[in-house]
């Protein structure tokens, strides 16, 4: 009811606004990285694997696609990321030792409950669930659990269960680093440092609505609409994409950004604007060049800028400027102005955003 959405217009709205709050109570009482943070029985499972399976659907999946770079980067263990509804009906290479890690909002996803099933009777028994739901079977079902605490999330476009499945995942690397030796107790202090930090860093993000509102009255005049990132960003860029065409019905593409010549920029005019998720990384000056690539076709760029990238405004480049600059955590904040994206532009083509077409919250059947 209008009680519960409090100032807010929708509760997809709402739990945008939220994510301060649900990150702070997911990373609450984690005061140091070890095994246990995931079940007493993590430090014996934890030492039996060499490898990590990620299974989801939708969002879920792509948190999964984010962490793949934390894991390989800063854990060094080998990890492949797999749409459960792919998995579990291929002819796959099973290894033993293979931790499955399953995430999902809801812990009932007829798919990838199916798919955690499927890698079991593959002997792969070792299995951790990401899950905002302590009560669901995908909980019952694995060995280990880390239980988001983003609480009930009621828009059927998932927003603050991804930021919380990223925190939850981070934290998985960063235990899996230091059982591997890949994580000294400086570099621990400063990534628990940079964790604690996020809520304060979500709520300045939160405070560029006003800039996010004035993007989504041009994109709500327009049909389709491309997002660009590169490494850790494309599956944000991913993410983005998919919030836009769930509620707002435009068709959305992401690609990772040197990926543009070999076919998007095909479809590239004025009237399809392009999204840049611009972190100031190493790959930063390789998306400048694809970014005029993309000025020279007549694009116009929408670009999410670090505090110290150097990109400025201009003709046809209309840039954001994030408050900070995040380092390994940027996708967790990169992701949320691309949130409100969406939500203001299906806002600004009245449609039903909490309830879009044809979608559901839980997807429970095959
Ligand atoms: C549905 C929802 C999505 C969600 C996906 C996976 O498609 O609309 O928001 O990401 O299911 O759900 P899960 O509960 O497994 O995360």
């Amino acid at each position: 009811g209008a009680a519960e959405l409090g100032p807010y217009r929708h509760f997809m709205q709402k739990e945008i606004f939220e994510q301060p709050r649900a990150i702070s109570d997911t990373l609450e009482g984690v005061e140091q990285i070890m095994p246990e943070l995931f079940g007493d029985k993590a430090l014996s499972v934890f030492k039996q694997i060499d490898r990590v399976l990620i299974l989801a659907c939708g969002t879920s999946y792509y948190s999964g696609c984010t962490a793949k770079y934390w894991l390989e980067g800063i854990a060094c263990i080998p990890t492949q990321v797999e749409i459960a509804s792919e998995y579990r009906y291929r002819e796959s290479v099973p290894d033993p030792r293979t931790l499955i890690v399953t995430i999902s909002q809801s812990g009932e996803t007829a798919d990838t409950l199916a798919a955690l099933r499927h890698a079991r009777e593959l002997g792969m028994e070792q299995s951790l669930t990401v899950c905002n739901v302590a009560t669901s079977a995908m909980v019952r079902e694995c060995k280990l659990a880390y239980i988001t605490r983003a609480g009930v999330e009621i828009g059927v476009a998932s927003t603050k269960a991804f930021t919380t499945q990223l925190a939850g995942l981070f934290l998985l690397t960063l235990t899996l680093a230091q059982l591997r030796g890949h994580l000294t107790e400086t570099e621990e202090a400063q990534h628990l440092k940079a964790m604690r930090h996020l809520p304060s860093a979500l709520s300045a993000v939160l405070a560029l609505e006003p800039q996010i509102i004035g993007w989504a009255e041009h994109f709500a005049t327009k049909e389709h609409a491309l997002f660009l990132g590169r490494g850790m960003h494309y599956p944000i860029a991913l993410e983005g994409a998919l919030k836009l065409k769930e509620i707002s019905y435009i068709h959305a593409e992401a690609y990772p950004a040197g990926e543009l010549k070999h076919g998007p920029l095909a479809l590239v005019t004025s009237e399809m604007p392009v999204v840049t998720v611009a972190p100031n990384d190493a790959l930063l000056e390789k998306l400048k060049s694809n970014m005029q690539e993309v000025r020279a076709r007549g694009g116009l760029l929408y670009v999410l800028a670090d505090a110290d990238s150097k990109i400025e405004s201009s003709e046809g480049v209309n840039v954001i400027r994030m408050p900070e600059h995040y380092g390994t955590l940027s996708p967790l904040l990169h992701v949320v102005p691309l949130q409100l994206l969406a939500y203001h532009t299906a806002c600004a083509r009245g449609t039903d955003v909490d309830k879009p077409r044809n979608l559901a919250k839980s997807v429970t059947v095959e």
